[in-house]
């Protein structure tokens, strides 16, 4: 068979890539990597699935960057790209659904960190960072909620604004801050396209590449029920090609996920927003933020008015606190009993997360 000019290591091309790269490095420090093996290996792949959402989010992103005009025009903008632009439509809803996927598949991927107990030495600012990551994710979506302008959009970051406005002292500056002025209006969406396609891709990127970075220096971590085992009864596959592939195939999963929910269920675009209007009944924001907001609401509920409501923060805060500085508490293997009672600790807290959303959306009322 004829030689190819293909970039096989014996090649030409190669060595001299390599001589400028350092290419043959970089493969062996890949064929060094490998992956651990054992019956909760499932789990490994939601770190990538979730990378996989987002770098779906930022292409689709870039393509309705091309249409889209925030302030005034925001609603004409996004009804052209919906109704008018060849396949508009489906950038749109992938773009939308991706988001949703992504905030799900990152909670799937904390939670099951937790419950390894990923956390523990020396893997305490790969937690942190994930925190970090899932926040920012929550914020893209907070922040990408308001920009088609529709109405339920308006309404809901009407609400969503007046929640931190009850913080004492900084809440009400925060909350101008965000809005540009004392209403939502087209000043809001000038900000939150700023932060939606500057400010937050500037800081998730970055904390993206030290968590990877990260999850590169310490490896992937062994489960308790692994680590009894003796060195030699574990089992573990090189990462490169071996783990990579099963990722790769995990990934078109997701794709394929992904392609049915967008075309089956296309994005909608409500009526454009309006101030003169009454809200609508059914008022809620984003599925992420409905365990918050009930827990919120509840408080409102048994103290009326503004202490009922900085109650209700000030919980919800410490909670997300505890949850964040969890190393702390279990920091490595002590004694079998505590561990536990920290599992127990993230099983409530699934289970209040759980029960709150689904309380939710119970008791929302019909729409108008
Ligand atoms: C939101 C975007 C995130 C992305 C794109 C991301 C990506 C990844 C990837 C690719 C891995 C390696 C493979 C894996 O375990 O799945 C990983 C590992 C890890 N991530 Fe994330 N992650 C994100 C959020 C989070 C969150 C919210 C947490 C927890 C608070 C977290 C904590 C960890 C930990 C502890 C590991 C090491 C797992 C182990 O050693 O077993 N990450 N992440």
């Amino acid at each position: 068979m004829a030689k190819s000019s293909s970039v096989a290591p014996e090649s030409r091309v190669y060595r001299w890539l390599d001589e400028r790269l350092g290419i043959s490095e970089i493969v062996e420090l890949a064929g060094k990597k490998r992956v651990p093996e054992h019956k909760h290996s499932f789990w490994y792949y939601w770190g990538g699935i979730t990378l996989f959402f987002f770098l779906v989010m930022c292409v689709t992103g870039v393509l309705l960057l091309v249409y889209y005009r925030p302030g005034d025009g925001a609603y004409e903008s996004v009804r052209l790209i919906t109704y008018d632009i060849k396949f508009g439509w489906l950038v749109r809803s992938i773009h939308s659904w991706s988001a949703n996927l992504m905030v799900a598949a990152a909670f799937v991927h904390m939670f099951s960190a937790f419950f390894m107990k990923a956390y523990r030495r020396p893997r305490e600012f790969l937690w942190f960072t994930g925190i970090g990551l899932l926040s920012l994710s929550m914020l893209f979506g907070f922040s990408g909620y308001l920009l088609p302008m529709d109405e339920l959009a308006y309404f809901a970051t009407k609400v969503g604004l007046a929640i931190p406005a009850t913080i004492p002292v900084v809440g009400p500056w925060i909350a101008d801050l965000a809005r540009g002025g004392p209403e939502v209006g087209a000043y809001t969406v000038s900000r939150f396209f700023a932060l939606h396609v500057v400010v937050l891709p500037a800081m998730f990127v970055p904390l993206l590449g030290i968590h990877l970075a990260l999850v590169q220096k310490h490896g992937m971590s062994i489960p308790e029920s692994e680590q009894a085992k003796p060195e030699k009864a574990r089992k573990s596959i090189p990462f490169f090609p071996n783990f990579a592939m099963k990722d790769m195939a995990v990934w078109l999963i997701a794709l394929n996920v992904l392609g049915f929910l967008a075309a089956v269920y296309p994005w909608q675009l409500g009526p454009a927003a309006d101030s003169l209007m009454p809200a609508p009944m059914d008022i809620h924001p984003e599925w992420y933020f409905m365990s918050s907001f009930q827990i919120l609401k509840w408080f409102g509920n048994w103290f009326p008015g503004a202490l009922g409501e900085f109650l209700g923060i000030a919980v919800f805060n410490v909670g997300v606190l505890l949850w964040a500085i969890v190393p702390f508490f279990d920091p490595e293997k002590r004694s079998g009993v505590w561990g536990r009672r920290v599992t127990w600790f993230g099983i409530f807290v699934v289970f209040v997360i759980l029960l709150t959303t689904i309380w939710g959306y119970a008791v929302l009322p019909a729409g108008k």
